[in-house]
């Protein structure tokens, strides 16, 4: 009763902040749409065990992460769903770093879900994993399915999943994601989207989204790549404003964010179509064309702050692999 599964992390065109319901099920405010990072994967290998007195889980070496409630929290979820209440060891390697903001939380609930549902013989379709992986992390269920991906927002959790809108291979976007620092946040995202609607300007910004959607998804149609990366520019720095203004403020930039932000722009000036976008930290994701990257990514080495660089092509989600961590 083994298996092990990868999955993606993912970057938000549109962006999921707030949600509707406070029980748990982590029902978004609005839909989002987003694309899986091929370098950015966490693998994951359970093991259901009618011998074992307790979950045991290890994430990336260590047995204390602090996510170890969260992990079981979510087993029971798919303990239920089996109807079996067999423990479970758990092992968990992230391929970037993970409480820095880099979505690690993404793609180690995906492969959680996918490894330990195919561990206990559950064979759900597509719709149904992302629906679970949705209830460990939210943005988890954009890296179920593959390439470029819609999560639709409900009133049902049957009806919250997520589904592939084109495959990986179909636009050579870029994401090079910028690590300007190792910092981790200090507050989490499901902590601070919970202050969502304190901000004067989130009802605004839930009204424009679904013609932000419509818009985004065709633009993603017709490959317009410079109307594309303005509004997902546009985007990021709408949800940061949102974020800026609730009660607390959050604040995730630091002084490198900013930097390369600028950097980027004054770029675009000189002719290279790029484009940032942020999540719930201080490392910044610039997306270009892939005919464009081997330049952007030079330019961005070259950034004061730039202490690393990660670069992502659009990548399949989450999946069963042969070669198991234990
Ligand atoms: O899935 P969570 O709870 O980590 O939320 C992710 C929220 C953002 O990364 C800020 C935006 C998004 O849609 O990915």
């Amino acid at each position: 009763m083994k298996a092990t599964a990868i999955a993606p992390s993912n970057i938000a065109f549109i962006k999921y902040w707030g949600r509707t319901d406070t029980g748990g099920l982590r029902l978004p405010a609005n839909g989002s749409i987003s694309m899986n990072l091929s370098g950015m994967t966490t693998t994951t290998t359970v093991e259901f065990d009618p011998s074992y007195s307790d979950d045991s889980i290890t994430i990336d070496g260590a047995e204390d992460s602090g996510e170890s409630a969260r992990v079981t929290e979510h087993l029971d979820r798919i303990r239920a769903t089996a109807e079996t209440h067999y423990r479970a060891r758990v092992v968990s390697r992230n391929g970037f770093p993970s409480g820095t903001g880099l979505s690690s939380s993404a793609s180690g609930f995906a492969a959680l879900t996918v490894a330990a549902c195919s561990a206990i013989g559950l064979s759900l379709p597509e719709r149904e994993l992302s629906v679970l992986a949705r209830r460990g992390s939210g943005s988890a269920c954009r890296s179920i399915p593959d390439g470029f991906v819609e999560w639709h927002a409900a009133d049902t959790t049957a009806g919250s999943f997520s589904e592939s809108l084109f495959p990986p291979d179909y636009w050579d976007i870029c994401d090079i994601v910028a690590i300007v620092s190792s910092e981790k946040k200090d507050v989490p995202t499901t902590k601070g989207m919970q202050q969502a609607a304190t901000s004067l300007f989130y009802l605004t910004r839930l009204n424009h989204i679904p013609e932000k959607i419509v818009r985004i998804k065709d633009m993603i149609a017709r490959k317009d790549f410079k109307h594309f990366g303005e509004l997902v520019e546009s985007e990021a720095l709408e949800m940061h404003a949102v974020m800026m203004t609730q009660i607390p403020p959050l604040m995730y930039w630091s002084v490198g964010t900013l930097q390369l932000m600028k950097a980027v722009r004054k770029w675009r000036c000189d002719g290279i179509p790029a484009y940032v976008s942020v999540n719930t930290g201080q490392d910044v994701h610039v997306i270009t064309e892939k005919t464009n990257a081997a330049d952007v990514a030079a330019r961005i080495r070259q950034e004061p702050y730039v202490k690393d660089l990660i670069i992502n092509m659009p990548a399949r989600g989450a999946r069963t692999v042969d070669t198991h961590l234990f």
